[in-house]
């Protein structure tokens, strides 16, 4: 089975951040679940770079607009491996390829009657790069996004029949409850085009910096339209000399931040008809990320965190699992270093970690290395009977924090486990040798369980212990408990996520 996964496309004209980087994890966590379950994953990320507010941004500069996407774009793309993502490609709408690919799809929306030129006069956030409807603006002609005030725009533009798209929409809604996830974000996405849509303008006459329309030139598109339409461009030119939009398309997932809710759930379907190409299986709309005071992250307030100086300390995965597993994905969270920091020392360090280190010792004290071959123990792997079903279920539903917490509750499980047996105990009495083979086997066979369910959210110090417990494979179909463990041997192993002092 293909499986489709993209991130929104960032804005060149601001600095990698926590935001991009949450949006990105929990990608790269659904990518390689996928991937582990032996699919065929294609996982896309990328930059958007034209429109207003880059154009302005270079401006200020004193750069071309593409100068400043060269430079911006690196900056993202070099984020990628830092956050050790897995992303098969990386788009960027300044690409020849894209560009083309966008004019002839919409090129297509035009040919299919579904555009008209008319004049268009609205409040404009040159932030947003979008109009603001007067119900959403804040007192004083104010963006409510970005506060900032909002500039008069009048124009002549081509414009898309969204509203015509009215009946089509609600139809997909009605008949694809889960086309919108989670629920409430469906349910906003429904209301919202049952309030009645209006056209939105397509071009834009004034600006440069974009992909240029195809039947008149002196336009350019609405960096939104070009945007968008990456999801469907990337498919042709990712690989050179083949085309994977017959294999992937359409994408199984679109994760995104509420913040571009409408852009994804009405017009991108939307457009997508008026292209009469399918439209996605799901897109997920996650919450934000707040300072730890609950408020908006903002340099002004300093609650900021910064996902360079966690992955300075903390190294990358425990940004992963911090991102993963303090905020509930699908709903808002705040986050700060004082949480990071005791989730770190808390469950990193002395759950995952410890456990870790104590059951390597304990076979290479106790038994010289070599797991012992022999029964697990029947009642604690009747606590892992189904766990990897529930937890693929839940990642299939793009539930990457209550799958984490479900593989969380096992890591627990061990460490209660370790104390129950006391395995120093059995050691000291060589009657309880048998005992002491079985508890040993059993812990390792769980570290192993759940080093390959905690694979996608920590992927590189699950593999490392899966190595140094001799067991290096991640494949889903060995996630699960075996009745007879053992036979390996292992290595010491360097703390996976040292105390800090
Ligand atoms: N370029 C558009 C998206 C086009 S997609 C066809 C854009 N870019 S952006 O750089 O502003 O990135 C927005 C995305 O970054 C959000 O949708 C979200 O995925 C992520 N986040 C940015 N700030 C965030 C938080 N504070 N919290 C959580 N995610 C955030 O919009």
């Amino acid at each position: 089975m293909s499986f489709y996964v993209t991130t929104p496309i960032y804005y060149v004209n601001a600095q990698p951040h926590l935001g991009h980087a949450y949006t990105t994890i929990a990608v790269d966590v659904l990518a390689r679940h996928m991937r582990q379950r032996g699919e065929d994953v294609f996982f896309l990320t990328g930059t958007d770079e034209h429109g207003e507010p880059v154009a302005d941004a270079a401006r200020a500069q004193g750069l071309q607009p593409k100068d400043l996407a060269d430079r911006n774009a690196e900056r993202f793309k070099a984020l990628m491996p830092r956050l050790n993502a897995s992303n098969d490609f990386f788009i960027r709408t300044s690409d020849e390829e894209h560009k083309v690919r966008v004019q002839a799809v919409l090129q297509r929306v035009h040919d299919n009657g579904h555009t008209y030129k008319g004049l268009y006069e609205g409040w404009y956030c040159p932030r947003c790069a979008d109009f603001k409807v007067e119900n959403e603006i804040l007192e004083g002609n104010r963006c409510p996004i970005h506060e900032i005030p909002l500039e008069r725009h009048k124009e002549e533009n081509w414009f898309f029949r969204l509203s015509t798209f009215q009946e089509p929409l609600e139809r997909l809604y009605a008949d694809r409850p889960d086309f919108v996830m989670p629920a409430h974000h469906f349910n906003e996405a429904r209301s919202f085009i049952g309030s009645g849509l209006q056209d939105v303008s397509l071009t834009r006459a004034r600006l440069q910096w974009g992909v240029s329309v195809p039947w008149d030139p002196g336009h350019v598109f609405y960096v939104w339209f070009d945007a968008l339409l990456n999801y469907y461009t990337a498919l042709g030119y990712a690989r050179p000399g083949e085309d994977l939009t017959e294999r992937f398309w359409p994408a199984n997932y679109h994760i995104i931040g509420k913040d571009i809710l409408k852009f994804h759930t009405v017009f991108w379907p939307a457009l997508l008809m008026a292209a009469e190409l399918p439209v996605p299986h799901h897109v997920f709309v996650h919450g934000f990320l707040l300072g730890a005071d609950g408020r908006k992250m903002s340099k002004s307030l300093g609650n900021v965190l910064d996902p360079f100086e966690v992955m300075a300390e903390y190294g990358t995965d425990a940004l992963r699992f911090y991102l993963m597993r303090d905020v509930a994905f699908g709903g808002d969270g705040a986050v700060g270093m004082d949480s990071v920091r005791s989730r770190y020392d808390t469950e990193l360090a002395n759950e995952y970690g410890n456990l870790a280190s104590r059951t390597i010792a304990m076979v290479l004290r106790y038994r010289d290395g070599m797991i012992p071959r022999t029964d697990t123990d029947a009642v604690l792997a009747r606590e892992f009977d189904g766990l990897a079903t529930r937890v693929s279920a839940l990642l299939d539903r793009a539930e990457a924090t209550q799958a984490l917490e479900l593989i969380w509750q096992r890591v627990r499980r061990l460490n209660r486990y370790v104390e129950e047996r006391a395995p120093w105990q059995l050691a000291k009495d060589p009657g309880a040798a048998g005992a002491l083979d079985q508890t040993l086997a059993s812990l390792a066979e769980g570290l192993r369980v759940i080093s390959v369910l905690l694979h996608p959210y920590m992927p590189s110090s699950t593999q490392r212990l899966l190595d140094a417990l001799g067991v290096p494979q991640v494949a889903f179909n060995g996630a699960d408990f075996a009745g007879q463990g053992g036979g390996g041997s292992v290595v010491a192993l360097e703390p996976l996520f040292p105390k800090r002092v």
